[in-house]
């Protein structure tokens, strides 16, 4: 029996609709537009606003939109993946909210968190299920309500992130085209420079936490930086080589958006035609989670089937890697 590979099948994401500008962001902490653009690339982000509403909210609006664009009734899935790193709750997962609030009866779910990395890791798990014959219709959703978890005091950090995500199916392929490799790493050294420090069972939250506004993100930038690009250069070049291609066979590249230099340092260490990197950082920030099927969402009537696409991501941990695969539709 030939091997199953598992295909994306559609996308769908979703932003909230309040935008946070650079303009807005200069009359909350001592920063300027200028900074920012030419820092990050960013030049608004939008935030959930609206009390009780989290990250499986954005879920929600993005699964539904692609159980609709897909002709899926919510029962079909049998299995629905969610990275996260913002979750409703430490626990339940998040995933297991999203299928009660639309009707997804028959799934099992739980949530992955790898930081920015979440969605490359969770397409590659999805897959396996998809491989193995087990599940044929499986949903991954990244999403992140970063906002919940920044201190829009601290302007190293609210400049960059937004909220917001979106929802893949995967099936069988019927063809050829489909996810075909994929090189995750991790090394949990990297956490000094790049992690929550209270809320968990190192730190349980206490009203010294949290006047220490230790549940906010904090991140030592610089080492951050130089680890994504070379992280993401490397995996994208070991992905090119184990499946025989070169940079010039890629249609398009889908890089985590964390920051516009990040994204520019990854296109000239491959040295990849910048026209097919795709770009979305300028209207959301870093969404964690939510950036690659945003990145999807916006470019999908650009893509034509047999596309050659690589993701790549790298995030807190620090975990990274890189998905090669052909569109399918
Ligand atoms: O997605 C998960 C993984 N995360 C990443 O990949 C992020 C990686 N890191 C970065 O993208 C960049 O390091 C940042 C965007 C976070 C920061 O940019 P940078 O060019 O590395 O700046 P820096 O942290 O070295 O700060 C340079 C200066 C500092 O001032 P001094 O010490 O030189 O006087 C900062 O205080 O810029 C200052 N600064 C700001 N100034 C205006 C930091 N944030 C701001 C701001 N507005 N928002």
């Amino acid at each position: 029996m030939s091997k199953i590979r598992a295909a994306i099948t559609g996308i769908h994401a979703w932003a909230p609709e309040y935008r946070l500008t650079n303009a807005i962001l200069e009359t909350m902490v001592d920063t300027n537009d200028e900074w920012i653009f030419s820092r990050t690339g960013i030049k608004e982000r939008r935030i959930l606003k609206g009390e009780g509403l989290g990250t499986s909210d954005i879920g929600v609006e993005a699964v539904k939109g692609l159980l609709e664009k897909t002709g899926t009734d919510a029962k079909e899935i049998d299995f629905l993946l969610c990275a996260t790193t913002t979750p409703d709750m430490l626990f339940p997962a998040t995933a297991n909210i999203i299928c009660d609030k639309i009707g997804a009866t028959n799934a099992f779910g739980f949530d992955l968190n790898a930081a920015c990395s979440g969605f490359i890791y969770a397409i590659t798990t999805a897959m396996k299920f998809i491989e193995s014959g087990t599940h044929k219709k499986v949903v991954v959703v990244g999403a992140d309500k970063m906002s919940s978890i920044i201190d829009y005091e601290d302007r190293a950090t609210c400049v960059i992130f937004g909220d917001g995500g979106g929802a893949v199916l995967l099936e069988p392929a019927k063809d050829e085209d489909g996810i075909h490799d994929s090189e995750l790493y991790s090394d949990g050294s990297g956490r000094v420079y790049l992690h929550q420090k209270a809320g968990g069972s190192v730190r349980p939250a206490t009203a010294e936490t949290v006047a220490a506004k230790e549940h906010y993100v904090f991140q030592d930038g610089r080492p951050v930086f130089k680890a994504a690009v070379k992280g993401m250069s490397g995996a994208i070049t070991t992905v090119l080589k184990n499946n025989n291609l070169t940079v010039a066979d890629i249609d398009w590249l889908i890089p985590h958006q964390a920051n516009k230099r990040i994204i520019d340092s990854v296109g000239g260490a491959i040295d990849i035609n910048p026209e097919k990197v795709v770009i979305t950082i300028e209207k959301y920030g870093n969404t964690t989670s939510g950036t690659i099927p945003l990145c999807l969402w916006e470019w999908e009537d650009k893509f034509k089937k047999g596309d050659k696409i690589i993701l790549t991501a790298f995030g807190g941990g620090f975990t990274w890697g890189a998905v090669y695969l052909t569109w399918a539709y």
